[in-house]
């Protein structure tokens, strides 16, 4: 069984341009992304859509509780641990992970550094080491689909994709592949070339 966690970052759920190219990344690997629909046999698809299920602002309360023995914990606490909990068996169970990510004001949209603060915890998903930080989520494949009103890619302005990538990597997802759809907000023409210059990506990369 493989199995697919696709995340949708964008304010727009389904109907955002990097969902889009999530989606057609996910159908074009060999299973039907929607939701609600069934996956092809052997392959198994989970989305979790930030925009209609957004995770919280990580608090000192909510970090606290990490920390907290499990036995010592509020009644809050054990139910803000029990979501990071819920969020990190999402990753660890995922082979692949597919996100769908726009840029918002140069960075990350903040529903997913919220999810990205409640999946990074000390002893679960990354641990200290004498050696330095080892992160504990291995073998796993990541594609990110990065939609911008902008260009950026292969410029210093582009500090979201190194961001990205950081993050992933100090949770132990090295293998990360960027699809990028760039100046979507640059006219009709650079917009409808940039996506299918991105559906090009995807068949090559699918095939
Ligand atoms: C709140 C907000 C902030 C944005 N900030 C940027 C930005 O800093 N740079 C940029 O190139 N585009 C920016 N855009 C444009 C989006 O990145 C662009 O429309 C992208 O296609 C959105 O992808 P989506 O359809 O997946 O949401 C912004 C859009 C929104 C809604």
């Amino acid at each position: 069984m493989t199995t697919i966690l696709q995340i949708n970052s964008s304010l727009y759920g389904e109907d955002a341009q990097s969902s889009r190219l999530a989606r057609e990344f996910v159908q074009a690997i060999g299973a039907v992304g929607g939701p609600g629909l069934p996956s092809v046999p052997g392959v198994e698809v989970v989305i979790r859509d930030l925009a209609r299920e957004p995770v919280p602002h990580l608090t000192a309360e909510r970090f606290k509780a990490f920390a907290t023995p499990a036995g010592e914990r509020t009644p809050a606490q054990q139910q803000a641990v029990a979501e990071s909990d819920r969020l990190i068996a999402e990753l660890q169970a995922a082979d692949v992970i597919v996100i769908g990510l726009p840029m918002y004001n140069f960075g990350v949209p903040s529903t997913l550094k919220a999810y990205f603060d409640h999946v990074a915890r000390a002893g679960v998903t990354f641990r200290y080491t004498a050696e330095g930080p080892e992160g504990l989520l291995k073998g796993k494949k990541a594609y990110v689909f990065a939609t911008r009103g902008g260009r950026y890619a292969g410029t210093p302005s582009d500090m979201q994709t190194a961001y990205v990538k950081q993050f992933l990597g100090f949770i132990g997802i090295r293998d990360v592949e960027f699809v990028f759809a760039e100046g979507l907000a640059l006219g009709a023409e650079q917009r409808d070339a940039a996506v299918a210059d991105a559906f090009a990506r995807i068949e090559d990369l699918a095939a």
